[in-house]
C-alpha cells in the first residue's frame, strides 16, 4: 500500500515563505525574550532580583512596551510559554502588544536540553512528544514562528558524530512538525562558546554541524524557504589565548556558512553566546562588510546581548522601567544598524564592554 506524504500544498509554502521574509526584513532582526524560568532567575539574580512570575513579568514589560522606534529594527519576538499568556499592567496581552507593533511573535517550544547516553557529558533537547497539539495551539494564540535550541559543546572529543547527528536529526523532525501547522521553524544548532579551542576549530566544527543540519533538513523534506537558521558566530573558544579581530571573525563566520547552508533559506539571525552587547554588534556589523558573497539576510536573534543594559538599569526598581526600556531601544538601533553593515561603533574597544558568558549556558 502507497500512503501520501504529508507535503505542503503551495499556498502554505507560499505563507511559510512570507512570514520568514518578514521576520528579518532589512534593518530587523529577532529579540529573543524567550529564556526558561530557571535561566531568567539567573538573570535576575544577577541584578539582586526575585525570581518571581510577577517580577519576569515586569522585566518582559519594560521590553515589550518600547515605542515605536523599535518597528523597524525588530521583526520577530520570541516568548516563553509563560510570557505568551501574561498581561501588560494595564491588562493588555504581550502578544498583542508586539503585535500592534507589526512584530511577528514566535515561542520557544523546545523543553529543554537533556543528557545523551552513550556520549561522554553530550546533549540532545527533548520536546518532540505533544509538540505538534502544541503548534496547533500556539498557531491560534497568535503565533507565527517557533525556536528550537540544540547545543554542542567543543572539546577533544566533543562534539561527536552521535551528537552532531542527533541534534541534526531533531531539529528537522521539529522544523517538518512546525510547517506542517503555518509556523515558522528558526533553527538553532548552538555550538557553546565555552573552552580554549581557536577560530579555526570553531570554524571547522561549526562547518560539521551544519552541513549535518541541512542533511538531515534534506532528508526530513523540510521546506527551507519557510526557515530561519539560528547558529553561532564562529568565535574563539571564551579561554582561548589568541584574539582575533572583527573581520577574522566575519570572514570564518561567512565561510562556514557559504560551505554549508543552502541559498533557499532566507535569513541567518545570529545568537549573541554570551558576547558583550557591544561586542556582538561590531560583529554582526562586521559579518554584513565581509567581502564575499551571501545569498541570504544576516542579522541578530539576540537575548543576551539585547537585554544585558536593560536589565542592569531595571535593578528592580519601578522608577528605572523608563531608562531601562532606552537601553534595550538603543540596543536594538544599533544591531539594526549592524544588520546593514551601517553600524559605527562609539563604544570604542571590544574589552571594555562587559562580558555576558555564563558557562555550559542553558537557556
Ligand atoms: P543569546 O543571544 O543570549 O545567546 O541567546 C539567544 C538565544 O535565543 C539562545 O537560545
Amino acid at each position: 500500500m502507497t500512503t501520501q506524504a504529508l507535503l505542503l500544498t503551495e499556498a502554505q509554502k507560499k505563507d511559510l515563505h512570507e512570514t520568514a521574509l518578514c521576520i528579518v526584513s532589512p534593518g530587523k532582526g529577532i529579540l529573543a525574550a524567550d529564556e526558561s524560568v530557571g535561566s531568567m532567575g539567573k538573570r535576575l539574580t544577577q541584578v539582586g532580583v526575585e525570581n518571581t512570575e510577577e517580577n519576569r513579568r515586569q522585566f518582559r514589560q519594560i521590553l515589550f512596551s518600547a515605542d515605536d522606534r523599535i518597528n523597524s529594527c525588530i521583526g520577530g519576538v520570541i516568548f516563553f510559554h509563560e510570557t505568551l499568556y501574561q498581561h501588560s499592567d494595564h491588562g493588555v496581552p504581550f502578544v498583542k502588544m508586539i503585535r500592534d507593533k507589526g512584530i511577528l511573535v514566535g515561542v520557544k517550544v523546545d523543553k529543554g536540553v537533556v543528557p545523551l547516553p552513550g556520549t561522554y557529558g553530550e546533549t540532545t533537547t527533548q520536546g518532540l512528544d505533544g509538540l505538534s497539539e502544541r503548534c496547533a495551539q500556539y498557531k491560534k494564540d497568535g503565533a507565527a514562528f517557533a525556536k528550537w535550541r540544540c547545543v554542542l559543546r567543543m572539546n577533544d572529543t566533543s562534539p561527536s558524530q552521535l551528537a552532531v547527528s542527533e541534534n541534526a536529526n531533531i531539529l528537522a523532525r521539529y522544523s517538518s512538525i512546525c510547517q506542517q501547522h503555518g509556523i515558522v521553524p528558526i533553527i538553532e544548532p548552538e555550538i557553546l562558546p565555552d573552552g580554549d579551542h581557536d577560530l579555526k576549530r570553531c570554524q571547522h566544527v561549526t562547518e560539521k554541524v551544519l552541513a549535518a543540519v541541512y542533511k538531515a533538513m534534506s532528508e526530513h523534506r523540510v521546506y527551507l524557504e519557510g526557515t530561519l537558521l539560528k547558529p553561532n558566530m564562529v568565535t574563539p573558544g571564551h579561554s582561548c589565548s589568541i584574539k582575533y579581530s572583527p573581520e577574522e571573525v566575519a570572514m570564518a563566520t561567512l565561510t562556514a556558512l557559504r560551505r554549508t547552508v543552502p541559498p533557499a533559506v532566507p535569513g541567518v539571525a545570529f545568537l549573541s553566546g554570551g558576547q558583550s552587547e557591544e561586542e556582538a554588534s561590531i560583529h554582526l556589523n562586521s559579518i554584513n562588510n565581509c567581502p564575499l558573497n551571501r545569498p541570504w539576510i544576516l542579522t541578530f536573534s539576540f537575548g543576551r546581548a539585547l537585554q544585558a543594559s536593560a536589565l542592569r538599569a531595571w535593578r528592580g526598581h519601578k522608577e528605572n522601567e523608563k531608562s531601562a526600556t532606552e537601553q534595550f531601544i538603543r540596543r536594538a538601533e544599533v544591531n539594526s544598524l549592524a544588520s546593514q553593515g551601517k553600524y559605527t561603533s562609539t563604544d570604542g574597544y571590544i574589552e571594555a564592554n562587559q562580558r555576558v558568558y555564563g558557562s555550559c549556558y542553558a537557556y
